[in-house]
């Protein structure tokens, strides 16, 4: 059995303009960040991942990168990194950085030069083509609304843009910028980074022939991305460039590189890009869409996944993250969707997968409504009201309900999220029942379980329609998980499963841990974890 750290680990995500303000100009930073690290200690994950801290126009917040090796002033300055990966490290948390390689800032020297002129040394470090001004060279659009080619009067051509026109697309047919790439890959990694998340990696590489997408929604105006990505994803070329990226990353001990993989093609596509000599992980974001909320429905996605993943590569699993809705608030509202919640919280960390947890989940923090005054997110100012962009999931994380939940002195970017009184990390804490505790209940479980972190998956078939269980098989122990994803209570006969003895370890209900008994009687919506022979 394979026990690499990242196989089972915990991974939690921090959007480091709205963790905490360390220096209260009411944006988020590295010092904040690292004045909370006994709360992620305490929180029971083994390592965090920060969105980019770079130094960066902020026109994406962050992914639009100016410099690839400085920290953005408004994060701090590079001895407050070493302060906060010291710190981390101490506490046996390890650090991920993002890794943004598709585009760089339109600030970046290296597109100010190429920019210049059309034969200066930098001229085809980005995608650059002929064209007629008002004409671009094909259909491609870009995901933030509009069509994916700039003009620039200078050079009297288009570039290539899959976000923002301040987000430039490098051309990674170009030797030198690969070859940029990877110093920049090495930099972190001299530093003592743990791993990387390389941003939508699975866009590297571009159709050569500039092909025209099929158009997969006519009715649907230019501003919306109406197509199929077909030649602006997914070329055969960026298998080869994650290749050499985990070469490069080889030559050290233990780090991780986990890929984003923006697309729409299935568990193929992750599986593609985390062979062993490829990426170790890739996100799956089906369980961030999957409808309805059913045994069924999240049974049938994991099993596929498993029959794609087998023993080949390792599967990751989360609910939400920087770029979309709150999951709790995909739910619904009141009482039920916080109870389907602590369900899809005990599925993501039972699983054989590694989960991640976006910041604030762990105290139920919801979508936050911002008001279109208040949006600034270039996503939902450019396609408000159908796209309201990404601001609601992104407030700051809510530590207590006085001034600015604790998050700053100074009124935030983003405004704080409605729910603060209720919920926030102080009241959580203090109380047994909050879903702050569940989740860490959930990864004391987790991590001291072998068969959770490693084992193999085995389902069980059962008559009930809302009943999900599934054995998780170790070397020496097995755990049993079921969950109720219905609203009536559901009696079982253990033994049915052939399990005679078992030891309740945790879950939604209060029973003591240790519990024991032949049948079990699960609760509307209970998420129960057995040990069992
Ligand atoms: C994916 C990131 O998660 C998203 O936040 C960003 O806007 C795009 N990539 C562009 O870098
Ligand atoms: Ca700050």
């Amino acid at each position: 059995m394979d026990k690499s750290w990242w196989k089972g680990a915990v991974i939690y995500q921090i959007y480091p303009r709205s963790f905490k303000d360390g220096n209260q100009d009411g944006i988020g930073d590295l010092d904040g960040i690292t004045e909370e690290l006994d709360y992620i200690r305490d929180l029971g994950v083994d390592a965090i991942w920060l969105s980019p801290i770079f130094r960066s126009p902020m026109k994406d917040f962050g992914y639009d990168i100016s410099d690839y090796r400085e920290i953005d002033p408004l994060f701090g300055t590079m001895a407050d990194f070493d302060r906060l990966l010291e710190a981390a490290h101490e506490r046996g948390i390890k650090v991920i950085l993002d890794q943004v390689y598709n585009h760089t800032s339109d600030q970046h020297p290296w597109f100010k030069e190429s920019c210049s002129s059309k034969d200066n040394p930098k001229a085809d470090w980005y995608v650059w083509v002929d064209g007629e001004k008002g004409t671009p060279p094909n259909n491609w659009l870009s995901y933030f609304g509009g069509e994916a080619w700039e003009w620039v009067e200078t050079r009297k051509q288009y570039y290539l843009h899959l976000f923002v026109k301040e987000q430039p697309d490098l051309n990674w047919r170009h030797h030198e910028v690969r070859k940029q790439v990877m110093q920049s890959i090495k930099f972190w990694l001299d530093k003592g980074v743990d791993g990387f998340r390389f941003d939508v990696v699975n866009l590297f590489y571009k159709d050569d022939r500039l092909r025209d997408n099929p158009v997969k929604y006519p009715e649907e105006p230019i501003a919306f991305n109406r197509h199929y990505h077909l030649y602006t994803r997914d070329r055969p070329e960026t298998e080869g460039a994650v290749e050499e990226i985990r070469e490069l990353m080889d030559f050290y001990d233990d780090r991780v590189s986990i890929g984003e993989v923006a697309t729409e093609l299935g568990q193929a596509q992750y599986f593609a890009y985390t062979r062993p000599n490829r990426l170790n992980l890739a996100f799956n974001f089906d369980f961030k869409e999957l409808r309805p909320f059913a045994a069924k429905t999240y049974t049938e996605h994991v099993k596929l996944n498993e029959s794609v993943f087998r023993d080949f590569a390792w599967p990751s699993y989360v609910l939400g993250n920087h770029d979309s809705k709150r999951f709790l608030s995909k739910l619904g509202e009141g009482e039920d969707a916080l109870r389907k919640a602590k369900v899809l919280a005990a599925l993501l960390l039972t699983l054989r997968g590694t989960p991640f947890i976006y910041y604030g989940e762990e105290i139920g923090m919801r979508e936050a409504e911002i008001p279109y005054e208040k949006i600034v997110d270039p996503q939902g100012k450019n396609l408000w009201p159908k796209n309201v962009g990404r601001d609601g999931c992104r407030t700051p994380m809510q530590w207590n309900s006085g001034l600015y939940a604790g998050f700053s002195r100074t009124e935030p970017w983003l405004p704080i999220g409605g729910d603060v009184q209720e919920v926030n990390v102080e009241r959580q804490k203090a109380d047994p029942a909050s879903m702050l505790q569940y989740y860490k209940q959930l990864i004391r479980i987790r991590k001291a379980s072998d068969a959770l972190r490693f084992g193999r998956l085995e389902f069980l078939e059962t008559k009930e329609e809302a009943l999900m269980a599934f054995f998780r098989i170790g070397e020496s122990e097995r755990n049993l998980v079921l969950l109720n994803f219905g609203d009536r209570a559901i009696g079982l006969n253990l033994e049915d499963f052939g399990v005679k003895t078992w030891r309740y370890l945790g879950g939604t209900t209060s029973h003591p841990v240790g519990f024991s008994g032949l049948s079990l009687s699960l609760e509307p919506y209970e998420a129960a974890i057995l040990e069992t022979n």
